[in-house]
C-alpha cells in the first residue's frame, strides 16, 4: 500500500496557497492511504527567527492543519525534531547527495539572495527533506509545484543510495493539485508566499480582510502575452475557484470566459463567497482546538512515539547497509 508523507514549515499562519496546493490534498488522501504529516521545525531553522516564538509557531501550524481536516485517528501529525532520526539520516544522505544537483535549486538561489550570509543548512535543506520522506519509505508526496525540484533530488538520492548500498528506498513521486501554484492576488507574477508581507490570504484572516483582498485582485495587466490566453491574474482566480467552489460554479464561469462574457466583479464575488464558505468552519474548528492545547500536544506526541519506532527500524537497516555495525 502507498504511504503518503508531506511537511510544512512552522513559519507563520497557513495561507490559501498552502491549502490549495498541498493541505486540501492531504485531507483528500487520508481517506484512502496511510498518511504522515510533519511540522518541519528543523527546516525552519535555516532562516532567521526568534527562539522564544518557535513553540507558538509549531502550535499554530498544528492548529491550522488539524482545523483543515487532518484527522488524528487516521493520519499521523508530528513535529520533526521529536524524531531525531530525521537529522541522523540526513547526514548519511548528505554523503551520497550530489552537490551539482543541489547547486541548481531555485529555492536556495532565491532565499540566499535575501540574506547577508548563507548558512549551510539552507543549502542542505533538500537533503533533510529527502531524509524526512525516505525515513518512512514514503512513495507519495503531496506538495505544491515549488517542491517538485526538491523531490527530484530526493529521487536522485534514493537511486544513488540504492545503487551504492543495495535496494533500500523507493523513489517517491510528487502529487500535485490542480492549483499547485497560487499567485499573489495583488501581483500575479509572484507566488503567494508567507515570507512576502501582505502577499497571502491567511486561513485566519477576517472575513473583511478576505473580501478586500479578492476585490483588489489584479485581473488584466496589458494585452495578453498571446492572443486568446488568459491573463495570469484571471487564471489565478480560476485556480482558486477550482479548489474552493463546486465544479458547476467553476464550469459556469469557465463557460462565461470562453464566450467572452466573464465579468471580473462576478467571479471575484463568487470566489469570495465560496472561499468564506470553506474557511469559516475551518476557522471555527481552529478556535475550538486552540482552547485545548493539551489535546493538540498529545496528538503530536503520540504520533512522534509511533513514528520513532518506525524510524528506528529504517535506521537499523541503513546502519547495517553502511557497515556501521562494529561491536554489535
Ligand atoms: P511552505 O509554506 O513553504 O512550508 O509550504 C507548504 C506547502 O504548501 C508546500 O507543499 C508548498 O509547495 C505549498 N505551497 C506554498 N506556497 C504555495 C502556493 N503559492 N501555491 C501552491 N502551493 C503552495
Ligand atoms: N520543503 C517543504 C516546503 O517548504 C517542506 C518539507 C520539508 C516537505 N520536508 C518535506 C514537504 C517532506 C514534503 C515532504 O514546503
Amino acid at each position: 500500500m502507498s504511504l503518503v508523507f508531506s511537511g510544512i514549515q512552522p513559519t507563520g499562519a497557513i495561507h490559501v496557497g498552502n491549502y490549495a496546493g498541498a493541505i486540501s490534498n492531504w485531507v483528500r488522501l487520508q481517506q484512502e492511504m496511510d498518511c504522515i504529516f510533519c511540522i518541519v521545525d528543523y527546516h525552519s531553522l535555516t532562516v532567521a527567527y526568534e527562539a522564544k516564538e518557535m513553540p507558538r509557531r509549531v502550535m499554530d501550524a498544528a492548529l491550522d492543519i488539524l482545523a483543515c481536516g487532518i484527522d488524528p485517528e487516521r493520519s499521523r501529525l508530528f513535529v520533526q525534531s521529536h524524531v531525531p532520526e530525521h537529522t541522523e539520516l540526513s547526514w548519511v544522505l548528505s554523503c551520497v547527495a550530489p552537490m551539482g544537483e543541489l547547486n541548481r535549486m531555485t529555492q536556495f538561489k532565491e532565499k540566499s539572495e535575501r540574506v547577508d550570509w548563507v548558512n549551510l543548512g539552507l543549502y542542505a535543506y533538500p537533503v533533510l527533506q529527502a531524509a524526512d520522506i525516505l525515513l518512512y519509505k514514503a512513495d507519495v508526496v503531496p506538495v505544491g509545484e515549488d517542491q517538485v525540484q526538491h523531490l527530484e533530488v530526493t529521487r536522485e538520492i534514493a537511486r544513488r543510495f540504492n545503487h551504492q548500498f543495495g535496494d533500500t528506498f523507493p523513489e517517491p513521486k510528487p502529487r500535485l493539485t490542480k492549483a499547485a501554484r497560487i499567485m499573489t492576488l495583488s501581483d500575479p507574477s509572484r507566488k503567494m508566499s508567507k515570507s512576502i508581507e501582505g502577499s497571502a490570504i491567511m486561513l485566519t484572516d477576517s472575513e473583511d480582510a478576505i473580501r478586500k483582498q479578492i476585490k483588489r485582485a489584479v485581473t488584466d495587466v496589458g494585452p495578453p502575452a498571446e492572443p486568446g490566453t488568459m491573463s495570469p491574474g484571471v487564471a489565478n482566480l480560476f485556480s482558486l475557484l477550482e479548489v474552493f467552489a463546486p465544479i458547476e460554479v467553476y464550469a459556469r464561469f469557465k463557460g462565461d470566459y470562453e464566450r467572452g462574457e466573464l465579468r471580473y466583479k462576478d467571479i471575484k464575488e463568487s470566489l469570495t463567497e465560496e472561499m468564506l464558505r470553506v474557511l469559516s468552519p475551518i476557522r471555527e474548528r481552529r478556535r475550538e482546538l486552540a482552547a485545548k492545547p493539551g489535546e493538540v500536544c498529545r496528538i503530536l506526541k503520540d504520533s512522534a512515539a509511533d513514528l520513532r519506532s518506525r524510524a528506528r527500524v529504517t535506521m537499523g537497516e541503513v546502519r547495517e547497509k553502511l557497515g556501521l555495525t562494529a561491536c554489535q
